[in-house]
């Protein structure tokens, strides 16, 4: 059977932690969508992983596979994994065949592109993300297959390279390197694809994974990012170029819809909000100078809102793991959640980062939205009118710091009374079970409800 693991809000909800958790019953790992924009962490016995590439069942030494859906930056694929086997780890990675590839013009063109937006700019992690899907949509993309080709690579390098070159020079005035040189692309992707057949790596990834599900294998679908900025159902334009939706799970893992719904889809909730990026947040706390639009700063702010997203923050540990830069947070936002419950049909939830927020004398969440004097329990197709919402907020008693670990151990019914009363508002508000709660970062600080394997 599979699990599908999904993100429900804006991404870094703690999904690679959930894959952990479960995945002592799983046999293969697969991404579905995306690329090296993720950083899903595990951490197990004090010691952290931080996967970008690498499907998170690594940790467990579970087979990994990277579907036909995720975009493929082949340099830091083989970076991450030869980082893992020095960390004593050894990864065993599979690539669809039809995954496409991120060439380095991509990540160059995702700088030139997020300069010029300006207020459009999604805040992107400049991996070249948004480039490589454009290319796979215009039909002038690399795939890996064609890596193992040199013929056929040869070919699409000679059709897009130059003009990858003219966007780049002529209409946004930028010199171009080696970035943009067919020879040398070329002479390096072709050894990439040499490494990947060498290692027997490349897989045609539907038939694969459908064989191990038929051979009695479980199989997790591991979802990045998350429903808010999925291409089609975010907060558009300052989303991903995929869809971490449950039905990319289909699409971008070659298993069919039937397949996927007969299984679980686990929707992973922060308990309050975190933000890398642009747009705007009905719920947000203070503010972050460079992604909270119109932000002025301390002056403008009202100092008790910025205290607790300082508070969130500093507890929560949001923070950029690259360039340490604050990330935005908010109060949890229940019609985002109640939008990304209908989107996946999510079967059971794992809520995480209780722990974060114990010692506030008060939780308040966004039960609802105020949209131009009408309440709505959902929310609204345009990020525009997303923008204009804003959020009836509803208070719950908080909670103490307790032993979280001893928590973890003895249950559900161990986890404080008024933690408990806003873990079942939001179950009840979803009509969806919780499967998990994450009290804490590592793999013995999870209470599981739930098995969805068992
Ligand atoms: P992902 O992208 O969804 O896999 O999430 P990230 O790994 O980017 O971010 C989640 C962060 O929160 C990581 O540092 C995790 O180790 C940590 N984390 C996950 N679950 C919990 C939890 O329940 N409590 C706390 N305090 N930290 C958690
Ligand atoms: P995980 O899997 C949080 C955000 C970026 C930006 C937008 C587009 O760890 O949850 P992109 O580089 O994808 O074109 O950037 O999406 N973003 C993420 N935010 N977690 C992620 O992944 C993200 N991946 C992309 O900050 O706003
Ligand atoms: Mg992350």
């Amino acid at each position: 059977m599979t699990v599908t693991i999904v993100g429900s809000q804006l991404g870094d909800e703690g999904k690679g932690g959930v894959v952990d958790i479960y995945g002592d019953a799983v046999d293969v790992v697969a991404r579905y969508q995306g690329g090296d924009n993720a950083g899903h962490t595990v951490v197990h016995d004090g010691t952290k992983y931080k996967l970008s590439l690498v499907p998170s069942g690594a940790v467990r030494g579970k087979i990994g596979v990277l579907g036909n859906g995720c975009v493929v930056n082949p340099e830091t694929l083989f970076d991450e994994i030869d980082t893992l086997r020095e960390r004593g780890l050894d990864p065993d990675v599979r690539v669809a065949e039809r995954a496409h590839v991120i060439l380095p013009y991509h990540r160059a063109l995702d700088g030139i592109e997020e300069d010029e937006k300006d207020d459009l700019a999604a805040g992107t992690t400049k991996r070249g993300i948004g480039p490589t899907y454009e290319d796979k949509a215009g039909r002038r993309g690399v795939r890996i297959g064609d890596l193992l080709e040199p013929d056929v690579l040869r070919e699409r390098l000679e059709y897009v390279v130059p003009q990858k070159k003219a966007l780049a020079e002529e209409v946004f005035g930028k010199e171009t390197g080696k970035a943009f040189d067919i020879d040398q692309l070329f002479e390096t992707y072709r050894e990439y694809g040499e490494r990947l057949a060498n290692e027997g790596m490349t897989v045609d990834c539907g038939t694969y994974l459908q064989s191990r599900i038929d051979g009695g294998d479980n199989v997790m679908l591991e979802g990045a990012q998350g429903t808010s900025i999925d291409i089609d159902h975010g907060i558009y334009p300052y989303v991903t170029s995929s869809n971490p939706t449950a039905g990319g799970a289909t699409v971008g893992s070659g298993l069919g819809p039937t397949v996927v719904g007969q299984g679980e889809v686990i929707g992973i909730v922060k308990a309050y909000l975190s933000r890398v990026g642009t747009g705007p947040l009905p719920t947000e706390l203070g503010g972050v100078e460079g992604q909270t639009p119109n932000y002025d700063g301390a002056a403008g702010a009202d100092g008790d809102a910025e205290e607790l997203a300082t508070y969130i923050r500093d507890e929560g540990g949001e923070y950029g793991t690259v360039t340490g830069r604050p990330r935005r947070v908010g109060w949890l936002d229940m019609p985002m959640l109640r939008h990304a419950a209908r989107a996946n049909g999510f079967t059971g939830l794992a809520i995480n980062h209780i722990d974060v927020l114990a010692g506030l004398e008060e939780v308040k969440v966004g039960h609802s939205y105020v949209l131009d004097g009408e309440e709505t329990l959902t929310m609204p197709p345009t990020t525009e009118a997303w923008g204009r919402c804003e959020a009836t907020l509803e208070t719950f008693d908080g909670w103490s710091n307790v032993d979280w670990e001893a928590v973890a151990a003895e249950g559900y019914d161990a986890i404080p009374e008024n933690a408990r009363a806003y873990l079942e508002y939001i179950a009840d508000e979803l009509e969806t079970p919780i499967y998990a709660v994450g009290v804490g970062p590592g793999r013995e600080e999870t209470v599981i409800v739930e098995d969805p394997y068992e």
